[in-house]
């Protein structure tokens, strides 16, 4: 299928589905208290800063579905929202795509993102222009690296203070990388 039909699309995977999430208030007020209730983890998915309020929430999704740089899919058991999983970064002129995730407190621990893994993985490799798949994480993020080492991927390097917190914590990351040539069909 070609890449950004997936946008319009309900994904199955298992007893999840895979949508993009409508930019409403509800859906902004649910992940603003899921964000504000967890700063301590959600600021690895948010490194410069979180969610200052649901109107904030609403018009950074707005901006996002109208874009074509990223493409995060909601996940969805039970018409439940837990988490997101998808492409956070689309670089189709060099070929490449950033993986990224993350999912409600409640939803931790059941290996929800290794399950769904491989389907995203197709959905980017399928494609003849995608090389490769990135996945960056923050060097003290054990569950992240934990999934890249799960599933395939190779640590490139260590960037060292790549990035610096709201709250002046200066950060490391890692950068993991799979190619097209290792991904198992
Ligand atoms: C990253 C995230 C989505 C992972 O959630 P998950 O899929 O439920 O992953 P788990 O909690 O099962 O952790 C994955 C693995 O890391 C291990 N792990 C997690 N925290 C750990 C810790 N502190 N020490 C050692 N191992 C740890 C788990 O045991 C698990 O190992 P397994 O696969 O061998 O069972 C979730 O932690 C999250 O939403 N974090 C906040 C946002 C975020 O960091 N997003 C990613 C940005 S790069």
């Amino acid at each position: 299928m070609e890449f950004e039909a997936f946008r319009n699309k309900k994904i199955k995977v298992g007893e999840y589905v895979l949508m993009i999430i409508p930019a409403t208030m509800e859906y902004a007020k649910e992940i603003f208290k899921i964000v504000s209730q967890d700063e301590k983890n959600m600021i690895f998915w948010m490194p410069d800063g979180l969610f200052e309020s649901p109107e904030h929430v609403l018009v950074s999704y707005y901006k996002r579905n109208l874009g074509t740089r990223t493409m995060l899919f909601g996940i969805f058991k039970d018409n439940k929202l837990l988490g997101e999983i998808g492409f956070s970064n689309i670089m189709q002129k060099s070929g490449k795509v950033d993986i990224g995730y993350w999912l409600r407190k409640s939803a931790r621990g059941k290996g929800i993102i290794n399950k769904l893994m491989p389907r995203i993985e197709k959905m980017a490799f399928e494609q003849d222009w995608c090389h490769k798949i990135q996945l960056h994480c923050d060097a003290k993020n054990i569950a992240s690296k934990t999934i890249a080492e799960h599933n395939g991927y190779t640590l490139e390097g260590v960037i060292r203070q790549d990035s610096k917190w709201p709250n002046g914590s200066i950060r490391d990351k890692l950068y993991f990388g799979k190619l097209k040539s290792e991904w198992k069909k």
